[in-house]
């Protein structure tokens, strides 16, 4: 029912583009190459690597369901030699790490001269894995962290469009609202017209998200408001 739901009624054009992303990521990464998955969490991507030596690497200090790490270490300090990976898959992590200078530097390092990194993280996009979420970076900002850890960008665009960031904000509205009448007024007379009122906003934002997210996968729009969140395609210089 949740899949059921998850994928029809809010088809969630994150996660959508997400997959594409990575996908294409993985289809021009050759048989064999070793990849990286630098906070891999559940490694949702890791599928896409079968045709890899794949090794993850994560902290595991937030309370939710890990897959078996490789390496169970900060970024920071990820316990392998120099050069090591043709590519480093880091999605989502970024606006985790506390001092970001320093993860970048160390998944430089063991990336080979020439491989390849994929970055995804939030622009627009709520606390949560608290209380290890630290920053929101513009687009500037990741061109010049990147550029200081050493990668070249081949390429850094909005991961979904406009439409995306509208039905995260409309499903954040739908779920988040609160339903309880006393936390809006305290007259008697209230529930009444609450109840009806919160219907008709919640179901009326839920509809909107359905429609955005579906909107977004039809059509990107990158030059109008703001994206939800950021890709980077980088490459440690032959
Ligand atoms: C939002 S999750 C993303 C997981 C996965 N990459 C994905 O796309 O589903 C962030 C992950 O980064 C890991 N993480 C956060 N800070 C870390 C650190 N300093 N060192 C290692 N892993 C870290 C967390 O444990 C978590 O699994």
């Amino acid at each position: 029912m949740k899949s059921f739901i998850r994928r029809w009624v809010f088809p969630n054009s994150s996660r959508e583009y997400l997959r594409r992303y990575n996908q294409a990521f993985a289809a021009e990464t050759e048989p064999g190459m070793r990849v990286l998955d630098a906070g891999a969490g559940e490694q949702p991507y890791r599928p896409f690597f079968d045709h890899c030596t794949y090794e993850s690497a994560d902290f595991e200090m937030v309370d939710k369901p890990y897959a078996r790490s490789t390496y169970v270490c900060d970024l920071a300090d990820i316990p392998t030699e120099d050069n090591l990976f043709d590519r480093i898959v880091f999605n989502q992590v970024l606006e985790h790490i506390p001092e970001p200078d320093k993860v970048l530097a160390e998944l430089y390092r063991v990336t080979r001269p020439g491989g390849r990194i994929i970055c995804t993280c939030p622009f627009y996009y709520e606390e949560h894995e608290k209380p290890y979420d630290f920053y929101r970076y513009t687009q500037f900002a990741h061109r010049h962290i990147f550029a200081r850890a050493g990668f070249e960008i081949d390429r850094l665009e909005w991961l979904e469009g406009y439409f995306g960031t509208l039905g995260y904000q409309f499903q954040t509205m739908a779920h988040r609202l609160p339903a309880s009448p006393s936390r809006y007024l305290k007259k008697p007379w209230w529930p009444v017209l609450f109840w009806p009122l919160l219907l008709l906003v919640k179901g009326s934002a839920a509809l909107l998200a359905a429609l955005f997210y579906r909107l977004d996968l039809a059509c990107k729009i990158t030059d109008r408001g703001h994206p939800k969140n950021y890709v980077i395609l980088a490459r440690k210089p032959a």
